[in-house]
């Protein structure tokens, strides 16, 4: 069973320092969010990318934050986002969406926890419109003090291959701090361009 991240540790995903080493507005714009976007959140947690993307897509756009677990999403609602912020609770390898509603769907944090990544991986892929970016921002395969065990990160060669075999087409990988990597994938067009 995959480790799941424990909501009690909330503060640490709103930690001061972790937004002066990734910060969330900045990587989301140079990732390519902008306004009247539709952004899906998967895994949104406490809102560290959900709330400043709501910012960036503005009242033309709508992102939806998706979380397993409701007091994640509750703790999102009392930082009283604005209305074109929807939070909605997802189950494990299914997320409330129909197909190809996003312009830009993201996992921060999430890979690493999931039961069943290809299967995770495809529905993100079906949210998303076709030629959108699905982005995988995850924990570099390193040993640390902090983050996830070793065991359970996942190298971002490991993750494109996952998100290949989802159907998704590699964009880029790069380092966004020196312990994180942004995997870029794309829901391939219609006619099979990325
Ligand atoms: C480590 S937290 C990261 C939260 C947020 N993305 C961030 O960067 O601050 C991982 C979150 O993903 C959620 N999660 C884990 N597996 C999930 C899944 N299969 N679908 C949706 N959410 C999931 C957990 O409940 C938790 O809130």
């Amino acid at each position: 069973m995959a480790h799941k991240f424990d909501p009690s540790h909330l503060n640490r995903l709103e930690n001061p320092d972790r937004y002066r080493a990734m910060p969330p507005e900045k990587i989301l714009r140079e990732l390519g969010l902008g306004p009247g976007m539709i952004f899906v959140d998967v895994g949104a947690g406490s809102g560290f990318f959900s709330l400043p993307a709501a910012e960036l897509v503005g009242p033309e756009g709508t992102v939806y934050a998706l979380d397993l677990v409701p007091e994640m999403l509750e703790h999102l609602r009392s930082k009283r986002p604005p209305p074109w912020l929807q939070t909605l609770p997802s189950e494990e390898s299914r997320l409330p969406l129909p197909d190809g509603i996003a312009d830009f769907t993201l996992a921060c944090f999430v890979l690493h926890e999931t039961e069943a990544p290809v299967a995770f991986l495809k529905e993100m892929g079906r949210v998303t419109k076709p030629g959108a970016p699905v982005v995988l921002i995850d924990w570099a395969k390193m040993r640390q003090d902090d983050g996830p065990p070793y065991e359970h990160r996942i190298h971002h060669h490991r993750a494109e291959e996952l998100a290949l075999e989802a159907g998704l087409r590699f964009r880029k990988a790069e380092m966004i701090t020196p312990s994180h990597y942004a995997l870029t994938v794309l829901r391939p067009s219609a006619g099979g361009e990325g």
